[in-house]
């Protein structure tokens, strides 16, 4: 594995070995997080497992930490083969593919074997294929956990301590409006932005999975945590269209495989960080509270009104089939 920081000149290069005839190409991943977040090791499975079944046709080099920009950026670089790959948050996927939005819908899923069981089975696989309409193609679902609050003002135990937050929200109008439903005051900003504007107090806080809190130390930043668990985020490995329709059958199925093994390699991670997180943020010092069953109810209360904006633009029946989906 190859890392790197700088943006790539030309995607896919063909670089000739010895063998007459014998061409490699190099496959540039990039992603938000470290090399040693779910998406650096989910990054690392796909290398591994394709390299082990492909016979030496790819290398990969590796755009970990925003390398490569911001995820729409690196989205659009998939779009136009400047980029052959990226696992990415469903920040900005709905100006891609409008319909993924209603995944980020909260409250939502009841925890992670019911929003797995959904983007595994046939209402998820349906939103994937739709990728391949726009210069994209969406090899799997990944995730990265339940997202929660953290900020340098408060704790946060009721709605209303959210009053007026400052709060950096994905470029997501789903989370957008549940953040303005609530009276917080919330920015959309790219991820690149966020820990600079955090340290000039810009805002006040943000929200993510634990993965993220603990891979990116955002206890060196946050002071209040709050088990909110408002939100599922879910990720996903996508691949530039133009290379993927220049991939065989063969290559194509083991591209498949490892987009599999890479996925459980990073739901892995994610289930190990939620269990050891708390601990591990709070030995670095940050206060933490979790929402309990009737505190979570009152934030969903609070956003009733932008339940009724999801309702039509997702459809209330269907919106309603995957909160009840078994
Ligand atoms: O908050 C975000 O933008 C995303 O969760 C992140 C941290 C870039 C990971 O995809």
């Amino acid at each position: 594995m190859a890392f790197s920081f700088r943006a790539p000149a030309f995607a896919g290069a063909l670089i000739a070995l010895g063998t007459p005839g014998f061409a490699q190409t190099d496959v540039k991943i990039g992603y938000a997080l470290a090399p040693d977040s779910h998406y650096g090791v989910a990054a690392e499975r796909f290398e591994e497992v394709v390299t082990e079944n492909a016979d030496g046709q790819f290398t990969f080099t590796h755009f970990p930490s925003s390398g490569l920009g911001g995820e729409r950026e690196v989205i659009e670089g998939l779009q136009i083969g400047t980029v052959e790959m990226t696992i990415v948050s469903s920040g900005t996927l709905a100006n891609f593919v409008p319909e993924t939005g209603v995944f980020d819908i909260p409250f939502l899923f009841r925890d992670l074997d019911h929003a797995r069981a959904v983007l595994d089975g046939e209402i998820g696989q349906e939103i994937l294929a739709r990728f391949d309409d726009v210069d994209l193609h969406g090899l799997a679902w990944g995730e990265q956990g339940f997202r929660h609050i953290t900020n340098n003002r408060n704790p946060i135990e009721t709605p209303a301590d959210v009053e007026g937050l400052k709060i950096r929200t994905m470029e997501n109008p789903v989370h957008l409006a549940a953040f303005d439903a609530m009276g917080a005051a919330p920015t959309p900003m790219a991820w690149p932005e966020v820990i600079s504007s955090l340290q000039q107090g810009v805002i006040d806080g943000q929200e993510n999975p634990l993965s993220v809190i603990v891979s990116v130390s955002l206890d060196e930043v946050q002071d209040y945590l709050t088990l909110s668990g408002h939100v599922y985020s879910p990720a996903i490995l996508l691949v530039s269209k133009p290379f993927w329709d220049g991939l065989d059958d063969s290559q194509k199925q083991v591209f498949e495989t490892a987009a599999e093994e890479a996925v459980i390699a990073m739901r892995a991670y994610v289930d190990e960080v939620e269990t050891s997180g708390v601990e591990t943020l709070r030995e670095r010092g940050m206060q933490i509270n979790e929402l309990s069953a009737e505190e979570k109810a009152n934030f969903q209360e609070a956003i009733a009104d932008a339940y009724d904006g999801y309702y039509d633009t997702y459809g209330q029946d269907f919106v309603e089939s995957i909160v009840t989906y078994q």
